[in-house]
C-alpha cells in the first residue's frame, strides 16, 4: 500500500452505513485516524441512533486502526462544528474531510411539500458547507487539506422525482468550484465523486441483478484517492461505481459571437442557434473569470 494516510486525521460524514463506512474503514485501513459521524438516521433523514457510528467505530478497532465516534448532525451548525472539534480534541487537527451524509426525500416536484425540499438542501448542501467551514481554518493554518464532497448524477444530470436532491447535489459542485480556487494556496484540493453504488439507499431503486456488481468498495476507491496525498488536483467530479470511473465537467459550446455595437434580435437569435448549441468544440473552463474573460476578449473592445 504505497497510497498511506499515517499521521493523518480523517472526519467521513455519515460513516455509519453504506458509502462513507466503506470510506471510513478503507482510510483506516491505510492508517488514518478516523472521525465516524453519522446521526443514525433514516433514509429520509428521520430517527437517530449512536449504534451506526459505534458499529463502523468498533469495526475499525477491531481491524487494529484508530477511530472515535461523533452523533451530530450536519445539518445543524453547532453539530458540523462539533464533528470537527471531535477530531482536533481526539487526534489534534483535520486532514481530511469526505463530506458523505446524505438522505432522501423523493416526490415529483408538483407533490413536493417545501419542508422536505428544505431538509434535503440542509443536510446536503448547507451540511457539506457547515462542515467545510469549520474545517477550513484549520487546513489553511496547516497549508494542507483533502475535502471531498458526495454529488450524483441526480445532481450533474437531472433525475425525475428528485428536484430537492439535484439542487442539492448541483450545490455541492458549485461550492467546490469555488472552494478549490480559494483552497489552492493553502494546499487545500476540493473534490467531488458521483457514486452509483448498492447501499440501503439505492438498493430499491437499482435492478435486483446488478447490485451484487455495486460495491461501495469502488466508489471508496475514488473517494479516497481524491482523499489522498497522491491526489494534487482540483475541482474533479469522479462518476464512480461498479468498478467504472469517469471524470465530467461542465463545459461551455465554442459559440457565436455577434457584432457588440448592435442589438441581437430574437430572429438573428433564433437563425444562430444551432451553432449557439454546437458541442463539437465545447470547453471546460477553469474559473468564471476565464469564461468571462473570453467573452470579452471576443468583443474586441478591451
Ligand atoms: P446511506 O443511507 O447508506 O448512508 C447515509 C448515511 O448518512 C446514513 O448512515 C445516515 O444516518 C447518515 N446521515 C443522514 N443524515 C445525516 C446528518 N444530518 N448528519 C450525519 N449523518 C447523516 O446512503 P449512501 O448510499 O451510503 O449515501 C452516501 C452519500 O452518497 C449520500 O450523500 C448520497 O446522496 C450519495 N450518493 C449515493 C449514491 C448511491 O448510489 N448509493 C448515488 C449518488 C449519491
Amino acid at each position: 500500500m504505497s497510497i498511506r494516510f499515517d499521521n493523518r486525521v480523517a472526519i467521513v460524514t455519515g460513516a455509519g452505513n453504506g458509502l462513507g463506512r466503506s470510506h471510513a474503514l478503507e482510510l483506516a485501513r491505510r492508517g488514518a485516524k478516523v472521525v465516524v459521524n453519522d446521526l443514525g438516521a433514516a433514509v429520509d433523514g428521520k430517527g437517530g441512533a449512536t449504534s451506526a457510528a459505534d458499529t463502523v467505530v468498533a469495526e475499525i478497532r477491531q481491524a487494529g486502526g484508530t477511530a472515535v465516534a461523533n452523533y451530530d448532525s450536519v445539518a445543524d451548525a453547532k453539530g458540523a462544528a462539533n464533528i470537527i472539534q471531535t477530531a482536533v480534541d481526539a487526534f489534534g487537527t483535520v486532514d481530511v474531510l469526505i463530506n458523505n451524509a446524505g438522505i432522501l426525500r423523493d416526490k415529483s416536484f408538483a407533490k413536493m411539500e417545501l419542508a422536505d425540499f428544505e431538509q434535503v438542501i440542509q443536510v446536503h448542501l448547507m451540511g457539506s458547507v457547515y462542515c467545510t467551514k469549520a474545517a477550513w481554518p484549520i487546513m489553511q493554518a496547516k497549508n494542507y487539506g483533502r475535502i471531498v464532497m458526495t454529488t450524483s448524477a441526480s445532481g450533474i444530470f437531472g433525475n425525475f422525482g428528485q428536484s430537492n436532491y439535484g439542487a442539492a447535489k448541483t450545490g455541492v459542485v458549485g461550492l467546490m468550484n469555488v472552494l478549490r480556487q480559494e483552497g489552492a494556496k493553502n494546499g487545500i484540493m476540493v473534490n467531488t465523486v458521483a457514486p452509483i453504488a448498492a447501499t440501503r439507499m439505492t438498493e430499491a431503486l437499482f435492478p435486483p441483478k446488478i447490485l451484487p456488481y455495486l460495491g461501495p468498495h469502488f466508489v471508496t476507491t475514488a473517494a479516497v484517492w481524491l482523499a489522498s496525498e497522491a491526489c494534487t488536483l482540483s475541482g474533479e467530479i469522479i462518476s464512480a461505481g461498479a468498478g467504472y470511473y469517469a471524470k465530467a465537467v461542465m463545459v461551455e459550446a465554442e459559440g457565436v459571437m455577434f457584432d457588440p455595437e448592435k442589438p441581437v434580435s430574437l430572429e438573428q437569435f433564433d437563425a444562430a442557434y444551432g451553432r449557439i448549441s454546437d458541442l463539437s468544440k465545447a470547453t471546460p473552463f477553469p474559473s468564471s473569470l476565464a469564461e468571462v474573460e473570453k467573452v470579452f476578449k471576443l468583443t474586441n473592445k478591451l
